[in-house]
């Protein structure tokens, strides 16, 4: 494709967009595990094919990729039997990229789109130079968001966005200013759960270590209480307000230490439930309480990434970058995201 120096620039750019794609070669760099339980020196550097776009998928040339925990709990067993499907596998679902060619059924994308998008959770793929993604679980990227950013947001986003929806928040501007507490403000979730949460017009109270308060503040929460200390662990908002809803994205904190600090109908939505939570859960549910314990996992769709993803454009949604990895260190990467002190989204980049 030639456009000359005169064409419009919309169009040069897309032209740039195509040739920056390429044709796919044969063979690709790629990052794998062949066993469960190898951490991150269970990870090993391969050349394996490009894959091909099935019905329904586009191939992406990746820009970036971010890690999740559930990425390295896939890989510890934990998610044994349902996940991994197959050894090797490549881990990561989170990216963005360029579109490097379309599968059959595919209308919405073109060869050279900048895009955003979840991987199959069943397939993986991300730690790789190409990767397929279902085309509806892959959504354009404007100029204004960057592969870094654009990449933190399928999981950790949308699970922050799907948790305050389930509180009540509403982000047209006609909910009720409701109280909520985000755990592990800090987090990879906690992040974005803060700002859709101001985006929400709701007062947020916020746990994190003392290092990320001013962070936290900036991003908008109203209180930030040091996990680390007793009024911390104890999680009571310094204003006095009870909790409407609780954003839970930390481990180790049971329905016991919430209940007596929820309103009447508050709810506790935990993103890493154990068992004696879902026993919880399915305690309120069958007894119709009000106050409830609500276990949550992400459900990925397409509209939620296109509102974040615009969000982002509009510059009222930022991933903060806990760091970047090239390729060639996604080791290092893999380790501190199980470290389990990252500040906002750890990137892997391919390129370098
Ligand atoms: N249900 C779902 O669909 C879903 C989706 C996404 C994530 N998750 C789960 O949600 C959890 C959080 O994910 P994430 O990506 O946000 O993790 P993450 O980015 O690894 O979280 C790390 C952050 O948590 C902070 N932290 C750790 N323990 C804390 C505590 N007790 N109190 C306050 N802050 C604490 C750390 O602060 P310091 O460094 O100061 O310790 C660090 O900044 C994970 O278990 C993940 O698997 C579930």
């Amino acid at each position: 494709m030639f456009f000359p120096l005169s064409a419009p620039p919309l169009l040069r750019f897309m032209a740039a967009a195509a040739a920056a794609a390429g044709t796919p070669p044969a063979n690709m760099r790629a990052v794998q595990y062949d066993t469960c339980g190898g951490g991150a020196t269970g990870l090993k550097h391969v050349e394996v094919p490009v894959p091909s776009a099935k019905k329904n998928e586009v191939l992406l040339k990746l820009e970036a990729a971010t890690i999740n925990p559930v990425d390295w709990k896939i890989q510890k067993g934990m998610l044994r039997p349902l996940l991994p499907r197959k050894l090797p596998f490549i881990p990561v679902t989170d990216v963005a990229g360029v579109v490097a060619g379309v599968g059959p059924g595919v209308k919405d994308f073109a060869v050279g789109d900048q895009v955003v998008a979840m991987l199959n959770s069943f397939t993986g793929g991300g730690f790789a130079e190409y990767a397929v993604a279902p085309a509806n679980l892959t959504v354009k990227r404007p100029p204004e968001v960057s592969a870094a950013e654009g990449a933190g947001l399928p999981v950790a986003a949308g699970t922050a966005l799907q948790a305050l929806r389930s509180i009540g928040a509403k982000f047209d501007g006609t909910g009720d200013p409701l109280n909520v507490l985000i755990t592990a403000a800090s987090g990879g979730v906690g992040l974005y759960a803060v700002q859709l949460a101001k985006l929400a017009n709701l007062h947020v109270t916020a746990t994190c270590g003392a290092r990320n308060a001013d962070l936290v503040k900036g991003l908008g929460a109203d209180e930030v209480l040091d996990y680390r200390t007793p009024e911390g662990a104890a999680m009571r908002s310094p204003s006095g307000r009870k909790y409407d809803g609780v954003v839970h994205c930390t481990v180790g904190v049971g329905w016991s230490a919430f209940e007596p600090l929820m309103s009447d109908a508050g709810k506790v939505i935990d993103i890493t439930p154990n068992f004696s939570a879902m026993l919880t859960s399915a305690l309120h549910a069958v007894t119709l309480r009000r106050k409830r314990l609500v276990p949550l996992l992400l459900s990925p769709n397409k509209a939620d990434l296109e509102l974040l993803v615009g969000l982002m454009k509009d510059g009222r949604l930022k991933t903060v970058v806990d760091s970047r990895f090239p390729l060639s260190d996604a080791e290092k990467a893999w380790q501190k995201s199980i470290d389990g002190h990252a500040t906002g989204k750890i990137v892997v980049e391919m390129e370098g």
